[in-house]
């Protein structure tokens, strides 16, 4: 049996998309959905998974929209291109993720949790108030435009994630990203014609690809990548891993005491709830699959997410485990377009839960107010996640702090 019902946008989706790949895993690991655009694959066992994103020759990511349903808000760079353009544009940019611009960026990340942290009150508002201003602003020290733009940037990113096709959010989010593309230009081609700076925008603009320079729309798809990369993938994941800690307490008791382990419990919550649920690939020549024929001119999404769960894989794979070594999750991809801010993003979310934990430990979930984005599409994460502060030990912590600055 091929066909299925898989639709990722729906709400039956949004609440449980581990229930829904675990049951097409075990039924059809390589299925067909009618759900879009005449149908599309859709991968959901490990080896199929990591083999085919692999196999860039075949699945190709050179297409106008790599989201099901075919969706093109401006092309994206490196993501939309096959090697070696697409590993060209890479080395273009590297120098922002490489180990020691991480280290460096690791004082603002620290920074910009505890101004976060310093704004609680009694009750806070995670997404809101922690998870969407700390990858904002670490995303606008990256480009190098001004932190407190970041709402600016953010905002629109969030809201066009997080919507469905054809919803008012969503058409309005779409024309705020054509604003910030256009932004974008400005900057690029000021920094071509002679406009002094250091920043990411000047990069692109000297930057060559193949022995020649990016052009125009090349630099700017590239910068709008990076904006959109880093924001609502890490916020999903923040907001991911504080919900877990709250129902798995004993967890979060151990990290407390120990948080040495924290970097284990990232990568291993990274695997159990995978942000990124999967892209899809265009299909360059007929080929075949776990046993189906998939022909050319086929889309096929690969759910990173869903192999992250793959039995086969992974014991006892619905658990959270510090103890899996090694841990070859999926979820930053694998391959030539394998996440470029992997590293940031490893550093953002351990920080982030380094302070949480130190500052405000005992924090309580309002489990019945957290909503559900109302698209999940290709990330899975959470609207709004309201919780409740212990009130002594934040402000005890705050004050202190105060007092030495
Ligand atoms: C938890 C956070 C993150 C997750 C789960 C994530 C996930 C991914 C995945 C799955 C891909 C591969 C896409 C593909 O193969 O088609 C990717 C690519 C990419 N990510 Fe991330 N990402 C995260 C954070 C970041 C951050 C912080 C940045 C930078 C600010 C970033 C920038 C990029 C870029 C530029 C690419 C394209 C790389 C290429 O095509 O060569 N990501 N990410």
């Amino acid at each position: 049996m091929t066909h299925c019902e898989f639709d990722h946008h729906t709400a039956e989706f949004a609440a449980d998309p581990w229930r829904v790949y675990r049951d097409l895993r075990q039924r059809c690991p390589v299925a067909h959905s009618t759900a879009y655009d005449g149908g599309f694959w859709v991968l959901s066992g490990y080896r199929d998974v990591r083999r085919c994103t692999l196999d860039t020759g075949v699945f190709s990511s050179a297409a106008d929209d790599l989201l099901i349903p075919a969706e093109n808000p401006g092309r994206l760079l490196p993501v939309q291109a096959d090697p070696p353009l697409a590993t060209a544009y890479r080395r273009v940019i590297n120098p922002l993720f490489t180990a020691s611009a991480v280290a460096a960026m690791e004082p603002h990340i620290r920074r910009y949790v505890d101004q976060a942290l310093d704004a609680f009150a009694d009750e806070a508002e995670l997404v809101a108030d922690l998870a969407l201003p700390v990858p904002g602003k670490v995303t606008m020290r990256l480009v190098g435009w001004p932190e407190q733009d970041w709402p600016d940037v953010v905002l629109p990113i969030r809201a066009f994630s997080t919507h469905p096709v054809g919803s008012p959010e969503r058409d309005t989010a779409g024309e705020q990203l054509a604003a910030i593309r256009r932004r974008v230009a400005d900057d690029v081609r000021g920094r071509r014609a002679g406009e002094p700076g250091n920043d990411l925008a000047a990069r692109l603009a000297a930057g060559t690809v193949q022995g020649r320079p990016l052009t125009d729309d090349e630099a700017v798809d590239t910068m709008m990548m990076v904006l959109f990369g880093g924001v609502d993938t890490t916020v999903a994941a923040i907001g991911n891993m504080a919900l877990y800690l709250d129902e798995d307490r004993e967890l979060r008791r151990r990290l407390v005491e120990r948080p040495e382990l924290v970097p284990a419990a990232v990568d291993e919550l990274l695997r159990y709830q995978a942000p990124v649920q999967g892209f899809a690939r265009f299909v360059t020549a007929d080929t075949e699959v776990g046993g189906q024929r998939i022909g050319r001119g086929e889309k096929v999404f690969l759910a990173w997410a869903a192999a992250n769960r793959d039995p086969e894989v992974f014991d006892d794979p619905d658990s959270v485990r510090l103890d899996r070594r090694p841990n070859p999750h999926l979820t930053f991809g694998i391959g030539p377009h394998r996440c470029i801010g992997a590293t940031l993003a490893r550093a953002e979310l351990r920080i982030v839960l380094e302070r949480m934990l130190a500052r405000i430990p005992d924090y309580r979930v309002d489990w019945g107010a957290v909503e559900p984005t109302v698209s999940c599409g290709t990330t899975f994460g959470r609207q709004r996640i309201p919780v409740y502060l212990t009130r002594d030990r934040h402000r005890g912590e705050g004050k202190q702090r105060a007092e030495r600055a």
